[in-house]
């Protein structure tokens, strides 16, 4: 193959991965101009280039080494893996992303007597993951029909052509659509930066590393919030036990109020409305959660 200076990444042409992962590599300092057919789009301040296709398509990419990096969920990385032959290049996750998580679950029917693994003996199972459910029924040792789709696997039951399904699982919305209820977790996934097991020894490989560091930070910073709060020297304890991980917090005295404290605390990820609220029984008042912007060590 002829050697290529620039570096190309593939990412999802139309799907719930693409805005978010145009976003981060923009926040890692690439900008693209897109082509008028937009599966090609040149970068413009770095020699970094982009390939707009399907999902399914950029573990292969990858490999074939028409692609130095990919943007694809796990699922799609692991369930290439499964089902390609020994002899394709094994591929890497680089880093998981923190964008687009979902799981790949086994559900059934809402008003199936799920008893466990067991329960799907015999049964016919609709997935477009037969590497991954195959791979889980041979953990649980469970003898199933696996019957192959590559969409609207949801339906299947209530078309009659399977007894379950093996699908993504978001929200959970479609399930709850089509009566049906989540059994079985048979991964966490999220988007993730794939790349071959050995990096290319040239300009790429430079480049490549450059990315990755730019990427860790902006990673870093985009899961850090800064959590303020005010509370009462008594209840500290029991709220410091309460804060999502992160380094030591930081407290304050509060003007004419000897008892209160004010605490600040940068947390390794999101805090959820849930969190707060918990924090808030245990004793906080005033709290905020504020985005970190930049951040240098
Ligand atoms: C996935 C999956 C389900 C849906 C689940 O499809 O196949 O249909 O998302 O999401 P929910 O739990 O939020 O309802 P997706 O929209 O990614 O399209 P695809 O299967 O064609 O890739
Ligand atoms: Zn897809």
């Amino acid at each position: 193959m002829k050697q290529r200076d620039r570096l190309r990444i593939a990412m999802q042409k139309s799907g719930r991965l693409t805005e978010p992962a145009l976003e981060l590599l923009n926040r890692c300092g690439l900008s693209f101009r897109q082509s008028r057919d937009k599966l090609f789009c040149f970068g413009e301040g770095e020699p970094v280039d982009l390939l707009l296709v399907r999902d399914d398509d950029i573990p292969g990419l990858i490999a074939q080494g028409v692609c130095d990096l990919g943007i694809v969920g796990r699922n799609v990385l692991d369930e290439f893996r499964l089902t390609t032959g020994r002899d394709a290049a094994p591929l890497n996750e680089l880093r998981p992303l923190g964008f687009g998580r979902c799981r790949l679950s086994i559900a059934v029917p809402q008003e199936l007597d799920y008893q466990g693994p067991q329960t799907l003996e015999g049964e016919r199972i609709a997935t477009s993951y037969p590497g991954l459910l195959g791979e889980w029924l041979r953990t649980h040792a469970v003898n199933a029909s696996v019957i192959m789709l590559s969409g609207s696997v949801e339906i299947a039951p209530k078309l009659g052509t399977a007894d379950a399904i093996c699908d993504l699982v978001q929200s959970g919305g479609t399930l709850v659509a089509n009566q049906l209820r989540e059994a079985e977790v048979l991964l966490e996934s999220e988007a993730v930066l794939a790349g071959p097991l050995t990096l290319p020894i040239d300009e790429r490989g430079d480049m490549l590393e450059l990315l990755l560091k730019r990427l860790d930070g902006v990673i870093q910073v985009r899961e850090s919030r800064l959590l303020l709060l005010q509370t009462s020297r008594s209840s500290l304890e029991a709220i410091t036990r309460l804060l999502p991980g992160g380094p030591q917090p930081t407290l304050l005295a509060v003007a004419g109020q000897p008892d209160q404290l004010m605490l600040q605390a940068l947390c390794a990820g999101e805090v959820s409305w849930r969190q707060l609220e918990e924090i808030k029984k245990a004793g906080a008042r005033e709290m905020y959660v504020l985005p970190v912007e930049k951040m240098l060590a």
